[in-house]
């Protein structure tokens, strides 16, 4: 097992990395600090999972709740059931919460952690990969708005991270392609040498090799975590994050929650963000092509949906969290593996790059 550590002072918290980890109580006593604990997961991890982590928690006052699978139940109707649960069984501010499955279910089980009685303790065992390289760390929580993605939310810190890399041998295919596109994102925003390292070895994380899945989990939650501890707030290089994120969440809210995958919508968010620095003059062809083999390679949409012309993208690229004064922020390349925030960019060769992007037919 690896351990690293998200460094934010008195709310530091650990990132536990191994294979059957899930049933480790001596990971979990340390940070549960009352005997009331709600695990909250949804109706497709349940059965998969939900006894094992209950039986970690059987010297606890342990109860659990059920949440409907689907981006589409990422909402505030939605999160309420998670806070009914907790007053039906009288939890009181001492409780902890426990976030059991994808994304969806971390974003949310951490934003009711952050509202119920102005905030609880909570932990992450995040069960797709995408959550264990990406929304896991770094107390990003909230829910969807019809009109925008992840648009009400609070940063909220875990009390821990437990990533059991066995959870994902039970994941589809499109699913670990969707985690591959937040893995493929840390090598083109900051490192040249992990973007070789995914060229030499896409194979093996798609054929799910566990030595490389584990190895490109660790050097995303280590370069995550670096992030995050430099800027909690998002008030300067944690924007990197969200590169092919504006594009993305277009897509995502465009389409209907659900429909894309948030995994899908950054990796062809991430060959646009390439495509506008080529015009830019920024990136090269040969950088452009890289990109794109990469994206391709992960089995993730190269082509934006055909029912997404550049009025619409810019309609819903106007609800983003980086937007300001009006102003659409957009990460883009200075070169390969060096992004930055901007909003100098060209909206004419934004346009050729919605164009290019868009695929002919609608599928
Ligand atoms: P998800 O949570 O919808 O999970 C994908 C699917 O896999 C679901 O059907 C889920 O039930 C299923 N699943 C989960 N674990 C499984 C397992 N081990 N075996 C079989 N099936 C399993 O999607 P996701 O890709 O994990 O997360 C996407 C969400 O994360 C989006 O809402 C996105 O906005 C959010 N996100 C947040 C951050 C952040 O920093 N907070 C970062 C990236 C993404
Ligand atoms: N996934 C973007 C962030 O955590 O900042």
């Amino acid at each position: 097992m690896k351990t690293l550590k998200v460094n934010l002072g008195e709310r530091s918290y650990p990132i536990y990395i191994g294979s059957d980890i899930l049933d480790q109580k001596n990971l979990i006593k340390p940070v549960v600090s009352s005997k009331q604990v709600m695990i909250v997961t949804n109706e497709t991890v349940a059965p998969l999972y939900l006894e094992k982590v209950l039986e970690l928690f059987s010297d606890y006052q342990c109860e659990s709740v059920i949440l409907p699978d689907g981006e589409q139940y990422k909402n505030l109707k939605v999160l309420d059931t998670i806070f009914d649960a907790l007053l039906s069984k009288h939890f009181d501010r001492h409780c902890t919460l426990v976030a059991l499955g994808g994304g969806v279910v971390g974003d949310m089980t951490g934003f009711a952690a952050a509202c119920y009685q102005r905030g609880v303790n909570f932990i992450q065992i995040p069960t797709t990969l995408l959550a264990q390289v990406d929304s896991s760390v770094g107390g990003k929580t909230g829910v969807n708005h019809p009109r925008g993605k992840n648009m009400i939310g609070a940063f909220h810190q875990p009390q821990a991270v437990i990533i059991d890399t066995d959870t994902l041998n039970t994941l589809d295919d499109r699913q670990l392609s969707a985690g591959l596109a937040e893995i493929i994102k840390y090598g083109l925003i900051r490192d040249r040498k992990f973007i070789d390292w995914l060229e030499d070895n896409m194979d093996k994380l798609l054929s799910r090799d566990p030595d490389y899945l584990a190895q490109a989990i660790e050097i995303s939650c280590a370069c995550k975590a670096e992030v995050v501890a430099a800027d909690e707030k998002e008030s300067g290089v944690r924007a990197l994050l969200n590169l092919g994120h504006t594009f993305g969440h277009a897509i995502e809210t465009g389409t209907g929650y659900g429909n894309w995958l948030h995994g899908e919508g950054v990796g062809t968010g991430m060959l646009m963000a390439a495509d506008l620095s080529m015009r830019q003059g920024w990136l090269t062809e040969a950088d452009l092509k890289r990109v794109e083999d990469l994206v391709d390679r992960a089995n993730l949409p190269t082509r934006s949906p055909a029912t997404m012309d550049y009025q619409k993208f810019m309609d819903l690229m106007a609800v983003d969290k980086k937007v300001r004064d009006g102003k659409i922020n957009l990460v883009l390349y200075k070169s390969l593996g060096d992004a930055f925030v901007t909003n100098e960019f060209d909206h004419e060769l934004l346009k050729e790059t919605i164009e290019a992007h868009r695929a002919i037919n609608s599928d």
